[in-house]
């Protein structure tokens, strides 16, 4: 046994604890886009970061995150050969960061929220949040400081305001027992994955993706197994492979759609083939809607929902992208089944059980003016800012060797190019590319293995137009420097 001093100082060396990591889960964290992302990132100089940051210099908010500047700072690296760009122009641009929809704060009536919000280190970024939508809505949200529990699902008012929301876009009418309020759509995935793992049950998620999903179906003790998505049909689900995947173990198939990574909006005609093959193979659809109308192509989003009565749909959903709160931490899980197969499978009463936090009950009291009353110019004002860094997008991506774009992106804030790494010197693979890019140049771009697709790159196009115009044209001095001489 140790022993140890009385003032609680160890003596001797210490026996072997009785804790451990669990392997599974950081074998999975290392997998995911923010400890890649720190990968990426731990090369940079991190004084020009910190110089960077005070500056406030073109930072896009890495997924909706407050950007931060690092703090404790080592000099420069001296490099030899390549004089670096980090060293000619200390300017940091985060292509994998969506800043540009925060930073349209205004002050004004929220002052009432102060209540309930007086205290605390997040207070800060909540009232950044709050500030952002608060021009939108004509009126102070109800909550009272003293309002009441909410039960499992939420409270009532704010299940009947999202049921009347979605159930705009629907053929039938969905009702407030059919919305399951969750801690950001982030949980409502940990709750799926939670509740429909069993021994042996296995889960079908598209590849590239986000690997949320899977992390979270494996630490339950359930098999992801990965179908493709096609870029050269605009990132579609391979329905042939998704067949040939299922098996009489399979539950559930998952879509995102607008896509992150891939930038896809799905057509009316393929979601139905979706919902067809989830029939055929008696499986449910979780539709992963959480940049549901931030489209600005030719094709508008339609819910999964809608064919609902084909094959049962779990629609996940948050108010983090398309009203850009993601600090109010509210996203929901909805039972898309006008035919009852939930009930009928009794599979709807292990929704029941209540192993989750509720959502901040202020945040659950202001959803109906949320919903109802933010003004339309604020959407459409949102929409017009990621048209038009898409449309940049793509144009300076052709400009660049190395890289091809398969599709133009029409939803979310992403797009996915591939690298062509046999026309680069020195580059071993996408993680490589992405490492050096963020030392030489500043510029932070997510390699495709964060999404389960290797040699492939993932681009945050929500920046403002500046910074990703000097990104890309980064992006492209790069990939000339490291161009394979012609024979
Ligand atoms: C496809 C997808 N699903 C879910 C989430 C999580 O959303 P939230 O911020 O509401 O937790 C994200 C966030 O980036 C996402 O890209």
């Amino acid at each position: 046994m140790e022993k140890s001093a009385s003032n609680g100082v160890a003596t001797a060396v210490p026996a072997p604890w009785n804790f451990a990591p669990n392997e599974t889960l950081l074998g999975l964290t290392a997998l995911l886009v923010r400890a890649v992302l720190a990968r990426v990132k731990a090369g940079m100089d991190c004084r020009t970061r910190g110089a960077a940051a005070r500056r406030g210099t073109s930072r896009l908010g890495e997924a909706n995150k407050q950007s931060t500047g690092s703090a404790a700072c080592a000099p420069p690296p001296r490099t030899e050969g390549r004089v670096h760009a980090a060293q000619r122009q200390p300017n940091l641009v985060d292509l994998d960061d969506m800043c540009l929809l925060c930073c349209d704060v205004r002050l004004h009536a929220w002052a009432a929220w102060g209540a309930c919000a007086s205290s605390g280190p997040f207070v800060e970024s909540w009232w950044r949040d709050a500030f952002r939508v608060c021009q939108c809505i004509p009126g102070i949200p109800c909550v009272s400081a003293t309002a009441p529990t909410p039960l499992a699902f939420g409270l009532e008012p704010a299940q009947r305001s999202i049921a009347q929301y979605l159930s705009r876009d629907l053929p039938y009418t969905l009702s407030p027992d059919d919305v399951y309020l969750t801690s950001r759509c982030a949980q409502a995935i940990e709750i799926i994955c939670s509740v429909l793992a069993r021994p042996g049950a296995n889960i079908l998620v598209p590849r590239p993706g986000y690997l949320f999903y899977e992390a979270h179906a494996v630490f339950s003790v359930m098999e992801a197994r990965y179908f493709d998505l096609l870029p050269e049909k605009d990132w579609e689900v391979d329905i042939d492979g998704v067949q040939a995947l299922a098996d009489k173990n399979t539950v559930a198939m998952v879509i995102v759609n607008p896509g992150n990574p891939c930038g896809n909006v799905y057509t009316y005609e393929h979601l139905a083939k979706v919902a067809d093959t989830a029939r055929k193979l008696v499986i449910f659809v979780i539709a992963d809607e959480v940049y549901a109308h931030l489209t600005f192509g030719e094709r508008k989003f339609v819910p999964m929902g809608v064919f609902g009565a084909v094959a049962p749909v779990f629609t996940l959903g948050s108010i983090s992208k398309k009203w850009v709160v993601p600090g109010w931490r509210l996203g929901w899980i909805v039972t898309n089944d006008p035919n009852g197969v939930f009930q009928m499978t009794k599979w709807a009463a292990s929704r029941d059980l209540d192993i989750s936090s509720d959502p901040p009950t202020f945040v659950q009291g202001a959803i109906p003016n949320l919903l109802d009353y933010t003004k339309e110019e604020f959407f459409q004002k949102t929409i017009k800012i990621i048209k038009e860094s898409a449309d940049i997008c793509w144009e300076q991506l052709k400009g660049i060797n190395a890289i091809t774009c398969p599709s133009k992106p029409e939803g979310s804030m992403f797009v996915m190019v591939k690298l062509d790494i046999s026309c680069l010197s020195d580059i071993k693979d996408d993680m490589d590319f992405c490492c050096r890019l963020a030392k030489e140049e500043l510029v932070v771009v997510l390699p495709g293995c964060a999404v389960g697709y290797k040699d492939w790159l993932r681009i945050t196009f929500a920046i403002d137009p500046s910074s990703l115009e000097d990104g890309l044209h980064r992006l492209k001095s790069f990939c000339l420097r490291y161009k394979k001489p012609t024979k």
